[in-house]
This record gives C-alpha cells, sequence and structure tokens, in this order.
C-alpha cells in the first residue's frame, strides 16, 4: 500500500519552496484513496475489447453515485462499435485516442424520462422547463461519470473524459438518435493502457488553500487594502501551482508549455476558444431543455 504523503507530494507537485502537499493523518492509504489520488487522464489505448462483464460492473458503481431526489436525471451511451466510434471520435475533436479505446461513452443530461413519468401521471412537468432541472441533470451525469471513473481505474483501466463531445452538439446528437430532452454532455473513452506507450502521470493541483476555504469565502468584500492582500495573496499561490506544473511539464518533456496561468486565461480568452461550443445554449432549447 502507498504512504498517503508521497500520494500527496505527486498530486500538488514541488516548488522552489518544497512540496506544496498538506500534511495529513495516517499516513497509510487504503486502497480507495490510492485510486483517487493516483488518478491520470490515460490517452493510449491497447485496443483489446475490455472483459466481459465491464460495462454492466461501470454502470453500476455509475448508478451508485447519489443522484438528486432519486430522480437519475442521466443517461449514457455506450459505444464499441469501431465505425460509430470513429464517426462520434470525428465529432469530439477528431482526438485519435478515442478511436483506440475499446469503449467510448457518452453522458447525458436526460429529462426525457421524467417528461414520460409526468405524461404517465397527468402531471405537467412544469419543473422540467427551469434552469434548475438541467443543471440537476449535468450534476448527476457527472457524478454518476466519477464513479464509473473511479471504477474502471480500480480495474487497472485507463480513461479520459472528453468534454469535445459538446463541440458538434447537433452531429452528435443526431449520430446517437438522441431524443428530445437528452442532451450529451461529455464523453468517456476506456480501455488499457498500452504499457508500450509513456505512462501517464499524477498531475498536480492548486493548492488547497485557494481550492477550499473555512467556514466562509473570506474577505472577498473588503475593499482597499484588504482587498489588495487578498488579490496578493492568491496570486502568490497561483504563481507557485505555475511553478508546480512548469516543473511537472519539464519532467514529462514538455518545457516549453506556457505556464498554468497563461494556458487558463487563453483556454477561455474568444469565442473561437469555445472550440464551436458557444452555440450549446441554442442547442440546449433545440433539444427541448428550455432553461426558464
Ligand atoms: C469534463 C472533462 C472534459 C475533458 N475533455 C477532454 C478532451 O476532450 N480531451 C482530452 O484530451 N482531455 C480531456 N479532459 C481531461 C483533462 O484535460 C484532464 O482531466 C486534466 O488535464 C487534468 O489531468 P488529469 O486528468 O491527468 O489529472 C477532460 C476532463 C474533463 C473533466
Amino acid at each position: 500500500m502507498a504512504d498517503l504523503p508521497s500520494l500527496l507530494e505527486a498530486r500538488y507537485g514541488a516548488t522552489s519552496t518544497g512540496s506544496a502537499a498538506p500534511p495529513v493523518s495516517p499516513t497509510t492509504a487504503n486502497p480507495t484513496l490510492e485510486t483517487l489520488l493516483q488518478h491520470k487522464s490515460v490517452r493510449n489505448f491497447l485496443p483489446d475489447p475490455l472483459a466481459p462483464g465491464t460495462l454492466e460492473l461501470l454502470t453500476a458503481a455509475a448508478q451508485s453515485a447519489a443522484t438528486s431526489s432519486n430522480l437519475q436525471t442521466w443517461s449514457a451511451v455506450a459505444i464499441t462499435t469501431p465505425d460509430l466510434k470513429s464517426q462520434a471520435a470525428t465529432l469530439c475533436g477528431d482526438q485519435e485516442f478515442i478511436r483506440a479505446a475499446p469503449l467510448f461513452i457518452i453522458f447525458c443530461a436526460d429529462l426525457a424520462r421524467l417528461t414520460t413519468t409526468c405524461a404517465q401521471h397527468g402531471t405537467p412537468g412544469t419543473g422540467l422547463e427551469f434552469l434548475e432541472m438541467y443543471t440537476m441533470a449535468a450534476i448527476d451525469a457527472s457524478l454518476a461519470a466519477q464513479n464509473a471513473v473511479v471504477a474502471a481505474e480500480s480495474l487497472g483501466l485507463g480513461v479520459c473524459y472528453v468534454g469535445a463531445a459538446r463541440n458538434r452538439p447537433r452531429e452528435l446528437a443526431s449520430l446517437l438518435s438522441l431524443p428530445p430532452r437528452v442532451v450529451a454532455l461529455f464523453g468517456l473513452a476506456v480501455g488499457r493502457p498500452d504499457p508500450e506507450a509513456p505512462p501517464a502521470t499524477v498531475k498536480p493541483r492548486l493548492p488547497q488553500e485557494e481550492v477550499v476555504r473555512q467556514e466562509t469565502w473570506g474577505g472577498a468584500g473588503g475593499e482597499g487594502a484588504a482587498q489588495h492582500q487578498q488579490q496578493e495573496e492568491q496570486a502568490a499561490k497561483l504563481a507557485a501551482y505555475d511553478e508546480a506544473l512548469a516543473d511537472f511539464n519539464a519532467k514529462q518533456g514538455r518545457g516549453d508549455a506556457p505556464v498554468w496561468t497563461y494556458r487558463s486565461a487563453h483556454r477561455i480568452a474568444t469565442v473561437e476558444s469555445l472550440h464551436g461550443r458557444d452555440i450549446f445554449r441554442d442547442v440546449l432549447e433545440e433539444r427541448g431543455f428550455e432553461l426558464r
């Protein structure tokens, strides 16, 4: 069993002032923590089909996630047929690893099932017309998918989420014959990591103090000197993370990669940087999500 401090060091990376890993107790991981803390996206897959029953196990894990009011407002489409998977890959940023993976699961927000139950019981289903229900469905789908991810990783499989499933949402909906009030949110490529390829490695995350605040957000509404100090503290934390990720990238042979703050700012700089997803609100409305 791995020791927790070394797992956390990998998760938070190194800076010139040392590790950003938080102190923990106890010091020994359990298998669940080990799986969670060692997550890394895998983009090099063996083409071998998954063992029989794997999809069913991943589905059971996904369905074991908590779900708002037990409404279970998500569905998924599991694609294994090479031709269909290749077409889906083309629509999802033409990412080759999707074609290579034996399984590509598209997770969807699904308000169609509840539309049926409303018709069945003669209720107007007005609640389904609100942004709240789309948000609920997106949360449910994400929680389910992440459970599937952890289950897959616990089995020694590799996964990579695919947000590019929203790049060409109309065509993807058509390819998968999605009904009204169902929309593809993201994909998940699943397969056995290719042992011949460079292994995926744990990518450091932002320091904990930047992500989790104690009791209240704290000082956000402050003015003048207090606000200035807060901004400086945040800038220092982000600079430390830029350094940790640069160190990680250098070790991966990507020493020329831009730092995180620069890359993130450019990832959202323009409409074009959304890779076609700027139409997503229109697509949701076309697909029957009124978003009131
Ligand atoms: C919702 C979501 C969508 C993503 N979409 C893509 C994608 O389309 N292509 C890709 O290569 N990685 C994608 N990723 C993987 C992220 O790039 C990756 O999780 C992030 O860089 C952190 O690396 P790690 O998962 O190895 O820790 C996605 C991740 C999430 C959560």
